[in-house]
């Protein structure tokens, strides 16, 4: 006995409809995308938004306090008559405002002296942070100079480095007089010729190629001469 079915495959083969072969499989004639794909990729999308409002906020309080800059200070430290051209006189001020005493600092002020070339009607602020490690320096009228107890850096008259380890002169403070008192303002660091530079930290030389090799940081205010 013979099976018809399996005696005429060419007349069983004839009776089916033959689908052409999915290319790629998994996709029908004339599709770019199956539903699967479409799932894939709509739950990844999900996925990454996600994350995004989870990592994005986070990642922006991090770094906002290194890009703010904050607004800029000033602050009157006495009258016009408190300073003379020959010696300094040392005022405290707030840098920082808003953390106490944390945020004080020190500066030596003068009136601007004709023997330095500087304009009578300008007043000098310099500050007392070491430009070598940030130790506090003491002006020493005996000898006109700045002394700084931690390491022995000194510096001369008007804040040069003149002995010692500090790498470059000590930082200023812009000036103003607003109504016959003289006012500080933002700190600045100056080069080995008292060129204005952006604020640096003690320890970062200044002038010549160091300004690339210690740029300053976002939240430094430009110096007075730009
Ligand atoms: S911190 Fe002033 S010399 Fe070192």
């Amino acid at each position: 006995m013979s099976d018809s079915k399996n005696d005429n495959p060419s007349a069983e083969s004839s009776s089916r409809t033959v689908l052409p072969d999915p290319e790629p499989r998994g996709y029908f004639e004339g599709e770019s995308l199956t539903r699967r794909k479409v799932f894939v990729v709509a739950s990844q999308a999900l996925g990454g938004v996600a994350a995004a409002a989870v990592v994005l906020p986070a990642v922006g309080f991090a770094l906002a306090p290194v890009f703010s800059r904050g607004e800029e200070r000033w602050e009157a430290v006495g009258s016009t008559d408190d300073f003379l051209p020959e010696t300094y006189r040392q005022v405290v001020l707030t840098e920082t405002p808003g953390i106490g005493e944390a945020g004080k600092t020190t500066a030596y002020v003068r009136q601007g002296s004709a023997k330095y070339e500087e304009d009578p009607a300008e007043y000098i602020a310099i500050s007392t942070r070491c430009a070598h490690l940030g130790c506090p320096v003491r002006y020493v009228q005996a000898a006109t100079n700045f002394i700084c107890p931690c390491h022995g850096g000194v510096y001369d008259f008007i804040g040069k480095r003149i002995g010692g380890p500090p790498v470059r002169p000590l930082d200023h403070f812009q000036t103003r007089v607003i109504d016959g008192n003289v006012e500080l303002g933002p700190r600045y660091s100056v080069t080995n010729d008292l060129k204005a530079v952006r604020t640096r930290d003690p320890g970062e030389f200044t002038g010549g190629i160091w300004e690339y090799l210690y740029p300053p940081r976002p939240t430094t205010f430009p110096p007075p001469s730009s």
